[in-house]
């Protein structure tokens, strides 16, 4: 939009702006001059978080009856990441720039360039494939063409929790994934609620890894929080749990109010050795198609490992066929910040709209707003409070209403500047009603009620002003 000249501004640009405009997403102690790969969520992106974290529970435990919840430490015994693996193999590629020594994946670098390099590729191979394309590869700092050669980079975070040596030799882990704690307690939960199989653990919870490169806003993070569910089967039906838990996920996400145009399946071609399948569903993200959500056939895999690490029986008995087995695991893994990241781009939009009238009464020039169309249940703040101005006889009217709708609905009370400013800033957070109270008011005893889509505006008594927003909301 606007002049010719002017230079589109990238979709994620405007998002990320918007973001931190908007007190959705803040930039790690900024005023430190920031920290790399972790990100804060501000006023209203903690409630959008919320509300996504909210509508994903509802969907994966209380909907079901046959998932339990869970809330696991982010601390575990280290042992608990030397059986899954993550010691010996949780790790990227790395190569550094000779010229800048700035750190890169060396996948992503081959990505950048049209190669694709698989995550399941040994070093040796990736190495091969690195030197075959160096001539088209280049540093993203400086531009230089000169690599170390690849290495793999453990992605583990280290702690000192409950180490009190001063070498630091016996780390504790920041979890790298929370479905480990849900693996850990699958005999617990075994144990007190006594389910048959099948049946399922979920949670939600901080993940930590030293991304190399953290990059491309909030979809990429060194600390993010993870909603998984992992589902324990017979080995004889997995596969056809598994086919239920992918469409139930798809399902999920249009739930959410996410485009299925945005949205596609993508196989994994190179599976790990334990793996039976795996396919992740791929948002259309401003930067691509990148993963959101992997939902993976993992067969008995991590509980054969926990039940070898720990020296403990992890085996299910099927009273029925007096037989024991090992369930296998299906998983569904989305990351919170990667799904809030997908719902601002398709919630994000831009809109030719006729400006706010002029003082004379004549109707106001044409300007484009930013909106977020986002579904009502997403939307941090539901209904924001407008008188029209700060004359006190209106916020005599006006305050009483926000005291009422504030026990019910997320509100937002705001009389600073002109009215057509205030409904571009409620537009701006996806703000689904904007209730107007002027001089008629007053007389009246009815209020504007504006619709952030249509910005069509209706006339509603104060009285009946709960139930109507109710029903709009609902
Ligand atoms: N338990 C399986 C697991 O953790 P993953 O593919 O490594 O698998 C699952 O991660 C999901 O977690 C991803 O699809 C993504 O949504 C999110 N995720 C992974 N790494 C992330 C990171 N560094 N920053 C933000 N989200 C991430």
């Amino acid at each position: 939009m606007g002049n010719a000249n002017e230079k589109e501004v990238p979709l994620m640009e405007k998002i990320v702006s918007l973001a931190k405009r908007r007190g959705f997403v803040f930039a790690s102690s900024e005023i430190y001059g920031g920290f790399a790969g972790v990100y804060d969520y501000g006023p209203m992106g903690v409630e959008l978080a919320n509300n996504i974290k909210a509508q994903w529970w509802q969907r994966m435990v209380r909907e079901r009856g046959d998932i339990f919840g869970l809330d696991s430490a982010i601390f575990m015994s280290p042992r608990i990441w030397e059986a899954s693996g993550h010691v010996a193999n949780f790790s990227d590629p790395l190569v550094e720039c000779r010229t800048c020594h700035t750190r890169s994946r060396a996948d992503h670098l081959l990505e950048d360039v049209g190669v694709l390099a698989d995550e399941k590729m040994s070093v040796e191979e990736i190495n091969k494939i690195f030197d075959e394309n160096k001539a088209k590869i280049k540093c993203p700092k400086c531009g230089g063409k000169d690599f170390t050669e690849v290495k793999l980079f453990n992605l583990l975070v280290k702690s000192n929790l409950g180490d009190f040596s001063s070498e630091g030799n016996n780390p504790a882990y920041l979890r790298g994934e929370t479905c480990q704690g849900i693996y850990v307690n699958y005999k617990n939960v075994l144990d007190t609620m006594h389910p048959k199989l099948p049946f399922g653990i979920a949670q939600t919870g901080k993940a930590f890894r030293n991304e190399i490169t953290a990059r491309q806003f909030i979809f990429r993070t060194r600390e993010f929080e993870q909603m998984e569910m992992q589902y324990f089967t017979t080995p004889a039906e997995d596969m056809k749990e598994y086919e239920k838990l992918k469409e139930y996920c798809w399902s999920s996400l249009l739930d959410l109010g996410l485009k299925a145009e945005n949205l596609r399946w993508h196989q994994h071609e190179n599976l790990v050795f334990y793996a039976k399948e795996a396919y992740d569903i791929e948002y259309k993200f401003p930067f691509g198609w990148k993963e959101l959500e992997g939902v993976h056939a993992r067969g008995n895999y991590d509980l054969t490992q926990h039940s070898k690490g720990s020296g403990v029986s992890l085996d299910y008995f099927d009273q029925e066929k007096n037989e024991k087995f090992l369930p296998h695991i299906i998983e569904s893994s989305v990351g919170v910040g990667r799904l809030f990241l997908a719902v601002l781009s398709d919630a994000y939009a831009e809109e030719e709209v006729e400006g706010p009238s002029t003082a004379d009464g004549s109707v106001g020039v044409k300007e484009v707003r930013a909106v977020l169309h986002l579904p009502k249940a997403l939307a941090p703040i539901k209904i924001a409070i407008l008188p029209l101005s700060k004359k006190e006889e209106l916020s005599a009217v006006a305050v009483p209403i926000f005291d009422t709708l504030k026990k019910q609905f997320a509100c937002q009370y705001d009389e600073t500047q002109s009215i057509g400013k205030r409904y571009r800033r409620q537009d701006e957070i996806g703000t689904p009603f904007c209730v107007t109270v002027d001089f008629d008011s007053l007389n009246d005893k009815a209020v504007t009620v504006r619709d952030r889509d249509t910005m069509k505006q209706e006339r509603v008594a104060i009285v009946e002003l709960p139930a109507y927003l109710k029903e709009k909301l609902q």
